[in-house]
């Protein structure tokens, strides 16, 4: 039966989490047929099949079981997370990874003449937001009694319509802020992508790919700022260099041929190499220096 050998990754359809879940996949190894029925991707080296939906929609899908994993952001998760506790209803997704794209935050913003004097400031407005429970939270925290206007989308617009005097919007690059003559003035909460997976029991064939999955997601979040570096250094100069290189833990150290005062070093620094690394590098005696991207890691 398909239903226990295909694994179903919920994705958002079109947003900012789109295009890099999809690249994150792809990174993976996944070879993705999307035919004519826009909504359903075919894995076809692997047995897992990418449903596009609504991001808000995710979480409840991991939550019943429809899918068994989904990738979303962190602020659409603990809004849905609260929403579920407040109805009684007792959150059974499992967070399986944090992942390092889709970062936004969801902020308190305000029209560009308003007198701002902390979060105080907020008592007794109207906040216009699609995050009700996360900005209920953020309120209460702070014991401020304000009027939250729900909303189901063009928060933006809220003030100039006179519907609210404030808003409580997600924020990436600050331009829909900036557009609507909004002026952000408190974080309520940062967000990243994460990925979840069902409360329920996998049958064995699908858990193990999860599990590979995993593994490889791993792999790619390691090797985006890895870099493979390699140089000739003066054996006396060895100590500094070392010192030198950027989160790498045992060098390999080659002897060169012909040169018994000089050593190559290959390693793998797992933070990016700079300029001014090289430079360092190259004034405590290091001589052809050549850095390379590292494709995949497994340890
Ligand atoms: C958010 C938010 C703003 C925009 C801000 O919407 O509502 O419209 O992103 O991004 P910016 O700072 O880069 O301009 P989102 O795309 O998440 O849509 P959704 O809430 O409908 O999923
Ligand atoms: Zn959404």
């Amino acid at each position: 039966m398909d239903r226990d050998r295909r694994l179903k990754l919920a994705v958002q359809k079109s947003g900012r989490l789109t295009e890099p879940s999809l690249d994150l996949l792809v990174r993976c190894g996944l070879k993705l047929s999307r035919g004519k029925d826009q909504l359903v991707g075919f894995g076809e080296n692997m047995p897992l099949d990418v449903l596009f939906v609504r991001d808000d929609d995710i979480p409840d899908l991991v939550q019943e079981d429809v899918c068994d994993l989904g990738l979303v952001g962190r602020n659409v998760l603990e809004e849905k997370r609260l929403a579920l506790e407040a109805r009684g209803v007792r959150v059974s997704f499992e967070t399986l990874r944090l992942l390092d794209f889709g970062r936004c935050r969801l902020s308190i913003a305000v029209p560009k003449d308003t007198a701002w004097d902390g979060a105080g400031t907020l008592a007794g407005k109207r906040i216009a937001t699609t995050y009700p429970h996360l900005l209920a939270r953020f309120l209460a925290e702070r014991n401020i009694v304000a009027d939250i206007v729900t909303l189901s989308g063009a928060v933006e617009i809220a003030p100039r319509l006179g519907r609210a005097d404030v808003i409580c919007d997600l924020v990436s690059t600050g331009s829909t802020l900036e557009a609507n003559h909004l002026v952000e003035v408190e974080t309520v909460l940062e967000s990243h992508a994460v990925l979840i997976r069902t409360p329920v029991a996998l049958p064995p064939l699908k858990n193990d790919w999860v599990e590979r999955l995993l593994m490889r997601i791993d792999g790619v979040q390691q090797v985006k700022e890895s870099k493979y570096i390699m140089l000739h250094a003066p054996r006396a100069a060895l100590d500094e260099i070392r010192r030198l290189l950027p989160g790498s833990e045992s060098p390999t150290i080659i002897p060169l041929e012909g040169h018994p005062d000089k050593v190559a070093i290959h390693a793998v620094c797992r933070e990016n190499v700079f300029w001014e690394t090289l430079e360092s590098l190259k004034r405590a005696g290091a001589s052809a220096l050549l850095v390379l991207p590292v494709e995949k890691m497994l340890s």
